[in-house]
């Protein structure tokens, strides 16, 4: 009875996470302006009336890290950035470094989205170094790893991801600055998500990689996010999934009311 019951409505506290502590983080992209801190105000009394087991993160546009993290910094919900220059500084017109995400409150930031990898030829190298600036600014990087529709129906999915896993990590990687999000490309802001039995098969080759590389106490610590249309209706499920760390919102991290919704897969 009690493990039909845990089947119906999967809790997340029942796997072995190695103590990781689940983060859902949400990536705005290039949305909202300064009055969508309304929403985040409402995020952030939603969190302190329920706290979930969660680490919480938004990612606004980078005009917004300041204001939000001034307003709501230490209130139970983090921010960060989208993307970062691999330097440190310079002449680099339109970039930011990861010193002024951190400079602005921010203590994450988002390394090799998809959309960056696509529309600005961002490499594994590139992301790599991008890691590495975060690590010395002192903040922590979410390197995005995934395939393409076409990778996977050739049955190269695993193959590109581990990849993308062994390229796109800096070699001073650790659990403490580095958080790895599996989106596939296919299922960012399309509504499709690949099946369960395919998000635990990858989540696992990239832990294997993640273990094979930095030592298993190591790579057992590192937080795997998955990202790629995650909603309040399918979040439960996924975010149950052995080596599921959490979650990278696109869209539904835009509404408080959603992305609070998705937050209730780590609430009693
Ligand atoms: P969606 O949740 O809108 O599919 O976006 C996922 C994503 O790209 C987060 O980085």
């Amino acid at each position: 009875m009690a493990g039909r019951e845990l089947r119906a409505k999967p809790r997340v506290m029942t796997k072995d996470t190695h103590g990781r502590r689940p983060l859902v983080a949400g990536n705005w992209k290039m949305n909202g302006l300064f009055a969508a801190g309304a929403e985040v105000e409402s995020l952030v009394n939603r969190v302190r009336a329920s706290a979930p087991a969660a680490d919480v993160l938004i990612c606004p546009p980078a005009t917004l890290i300041r204001p939000f993290a001034a307003a709501w910094g230490q209130r139970g919900v983090a921010f960060g950035g989208q993307d970062c220059h691999h330097a440190d500084e310079g002449a680099f017109t339109g970039d930011i470094s990861a010193a002024m995400i951190r400079d602005a409150g921010g203590d994450y930031v988002i390394v090799g989205h998809s959309e960056r990898r696509s529309y600005y030829g961002e490499t594994d190298q590139v992301v790599s170094h991008k890691a590495a600036a975060a690590h010395r600014a002192g903040i922590v990087s979410i390197v995005c790893v995934g395939e393409t529709l076409a990778e996977r129906e050739a049955g190269r999915a695993i193959d590109v991801v581990s990849q993308q896993v062994d390229f796109s990590l800096p070699t001073l990687s650790n659990a403490g600055n580095t958080v790895l999000a599996y989106e596939p490309v296919w299922a960012i802001g399309t509504g499709k998500t690949p099946s369960t039995d395919d998000i635990v098969a990858m989540h696992h080759a990239v832990r294997t990689r993640l273990t094979a590389r930095f030592g298993a106490a190591e790579g057992n610590r590192m937080r795997i996010l998955y990202g790629g249309s995650v909603k309040p209706a399918n979040a439960r499920e996924i975010l149950a999934l052995a080596d599921v760390d959490g979650a990278l919102v696109g869209g539904a991290s835009l509404l408080a009311r959603d992305f609070d919704a998705i937050l209730d897969a780590y609430r009693s």
